[in-house]
């Protein structure tokens, strides 16, 4: 029987485009709320120390009003952590993080940057948060993430998702299946994300051994042309459809 996979839905670009004209609207959180009406299984957004999407009343609303796990994304600095510990959100997903980036470029370095990251994976582990660390699908870094106590990682699909040229792609989702598998074989929860949309998300979901997809900026965009209602809907079925031609009985 394969797993069950949840899909948590990324909030942040409803706050993106809110921030653009400042004030209130679009609600973050009337979008959390609808997400959970159309399928979503917790909510994602990732506090930036730039605050450029989702500010600090945005989580503070989002732990009062959403009735689902709400998966804080957080850069692993001290005030982050601080903000972590307040809240003890359900769980606390660490990324490295840039301010000059679009968007976060590539996974947490868990080896280079291991003895940085013991405190925050012991604080938030130890208030009862579960951590993941976002990170590039190496064996290396899961085997880091693992000896950190981390019972999670989510593996950074952007590399499969930007590929254009087919054979790339290929291998990328080669890289992806094998650090999945390693993930099941040393004994962490393996989730996955970033840049996933329709077309992508087929070969991701029928992955056997992940248990969550974390997908955002997609949703929203296509929210402005069917709803949001109907985009996580749809990427829901698409999920579901490629999970269950998982064969039964490989490694579910
Ligand atoms: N997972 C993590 C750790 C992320 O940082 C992001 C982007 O904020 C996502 C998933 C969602 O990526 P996207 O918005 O491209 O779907």
């Amino acid at each position: 029987m394969s797993r069950q996979l949840r899909l948590g839905v990324n909030i942040d670009h409803v706050a993106t485009v809110r921030n653009a004209r400042g004030g209130a609207h679009p609600d973050p959180v009337r979008a959390a709320r609808l997400a959970i009406e159309a399928g979503a299984d917790g909510i994602t957004a990732h506090l930036r120390e730039d605050r450029r999407h989702i500010v600090d009343r945005d989580i503070d609303r989002l732990m009062a009003e959403i009735d689902r796990p709400l998966n804080l994304e957080m850069a692993a600095t001290g005030e982050m952590l601080g903000i972590a510990l307040r809240h003890k959100p359900h769980a606390a997903c660490l990324v490295p993080e840039k301010r000059t980036e679009v968007t976060t470029e590539g996974g947490l370095d868990v080896l280079g940057q291991y003895d940085q990251l013991v405190r925050p994976v012991g604080e938030l582990s130890a208030a009862g948060i579960r951590v993941s660390l976002f990170i590039d699908p190496e064996p290396a870094q899961l085997d880091a993430a693992r000896r950190l106590g981390a019972p999670v990682v989510e593996l950074h699909t952007g590399a499969y998702c930007d590929a254009v040229d087919p054979a790339e792609r290929d291998a990328e989702l080669a890289r992806i299946v094998r650090a999945a598998a390693h993930a099941e074989a040393i004994g962490l929860e393996c989730h996955a994300g970033h840049g996933l949309s329709y077309d992508t998300v087929g070969p991701v979901a029928a992955i056997p051994t992940i248990v969550e997809l974390n997908i955002g900026h997609f949703l929203i965009g296509e929210a402005i042309f069917v709803g949001l209602t109907n985009s996580i809907a749809r990427m829901r079925k698409a999920m579901e459809r490629a999970r269950s031609a998982t064969p039964a009985g490989s490694g579910a």
